[in-house]
């Protein structure tokens, strides 16, 4: 990440601060703005803004306006200025990339493409913010905003020199730029923190259950830990044989659910054999340091004493 400015705050009136800033990790508030050039008259929009993983702003692109998902997705900001912003980034985002590169014979850029931007601040252990705009194209990074300038990233070749030297006459942008990523997003970012705490803050504890997979191979076992429900973010998941960590585990990715808390799933590979004495252990902040323990065997042992008791039953009809 491109670190932009550390600007030192006053804190010690903000006393909903010490849970954010007592983490070890920086929260942040971006916008994320995608834009796919399909051809020369066709372009698509996909804007959001996130405090680190959770949405709470989405981009209408046909009525053109913003969606505030959450009560507090405006943070401590006035209709007015809210609307003000809305009305900026549909002018200076939206619009001026699309002439920028569409009315430009000089751009040259004639392929099917994507722009992807993210912008914002983020709030440090300790209280500094760091402020950062970056832009890439086709997943490649390719310019970024530094003292007042765009500038080319290298893998961004002639293009993004290009695009940089299009935007030069345009000073007044990197004003309103510069102003809205070292003051109007700090300050966002406190308000919104402060106005979100109770949904930021909450603790979800995680459900667990345990599955098979597909068999990976002849006489070996999937073992699936599914671990759902939970907020926020951060979970230890692993298979284990009593103390010792199963070093197989393999982690899926985080899904989201609709409500905003997370999915995941640790599998494990192993022999039918040796499945019984595992177990999966999840750690996370919501529990309170009661971790949940999954055993397989006792699955199995169920499994089977239900089996068996269907048979009783079956034979004694
Ligand atoms: C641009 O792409 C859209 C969607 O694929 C298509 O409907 C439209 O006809 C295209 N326009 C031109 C000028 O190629
Ligand atoms: C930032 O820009 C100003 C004015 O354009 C210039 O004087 C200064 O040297 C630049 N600083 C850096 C670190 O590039
Ligand atoms: C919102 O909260 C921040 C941090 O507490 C503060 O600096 C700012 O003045 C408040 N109001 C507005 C309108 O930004």
């Amino acid at each position: 990440m491109l670190s932009l400015s550390l600007l030192p705050l006053p804190f010690s009136s903000l006393s909903f601060l010490p849970f954010f800033t007592a983490s070890q990790e920086p929260i942040s508030f971006h916008l994320i703005q995608i834009s796919s050039f399909v051809n020369s008259t066709w372009i698509q929009y996909h804007g959001s803004g996130w405090v680190d993983d959770l949405q709470i702003h989405g981009w209408n692109s046909v009525a053109d306006t913003a969606i505030f998902l959450k009560p507090w997705s405006k943070g401590n900001f006035s209709d007015v200025e809210i609307s003000d912003l809305v009305e900026l980034f549909r002018v200076y985002t939206f619009a001026f990339i699309r002439e920028m590169l569409l009315s430009s014979p000089k751009s040259k850029i004639l392929d099917p493409f994507e722009i992807q931007g993210i912008a914002g601040c983020e709030l440090h252990p300790g209280g500094a913010i760091l402020s950062f705009l970056r832009g890439a194209l086709g997943g490649l990074d390719f310019v970024s905003f530094r003292n007042s300038s765009c500038v080319p990233a290298s893998e961004g070749g002639s293009r993004a020199q290009l695009v940089c030297a299009l935007l030069r006459p345009y000073g007044d942008i990197f004003h309103i730029v510069k102003k809205l990523l070292y003051e109007t997003c700090p300050r966002f970012l406190l308000g919104v923190l402060e106005a979100g705490k109770a949904d930021l803050q909450r603790q979800v504890k995680p459900e667990a259950w345990l599955s098979s997979g597909p068999s990976p191979g002849p006489g070996r076992l999937l073992l699936v830990c599914h671990v759902s429900g939970f907020y926020p973010k951060p979970v230890w998941v692993m298979w284990m044989r009593g103390d010792q960590e199963q070093q197989g585990t393999q982690r899926g990715d985080f899904l989201p659910n609709g409500d905003g808390t997370w999915h995941l799933r640790a599998t494990l590979d192993v022999a039918a054999g040796e499945a019984a004495g595992l177990a999966c252990r999840v750690k996370h902040s919501s529990l309170g340091g009661q971790d949940l323990v999954l055993y397989w065997g006792v699955m199995v042992l169920c499994l089977v004493i239900a089996l068996g008791l269907a048979l009783w039953f079956w034979r004694h009809r």
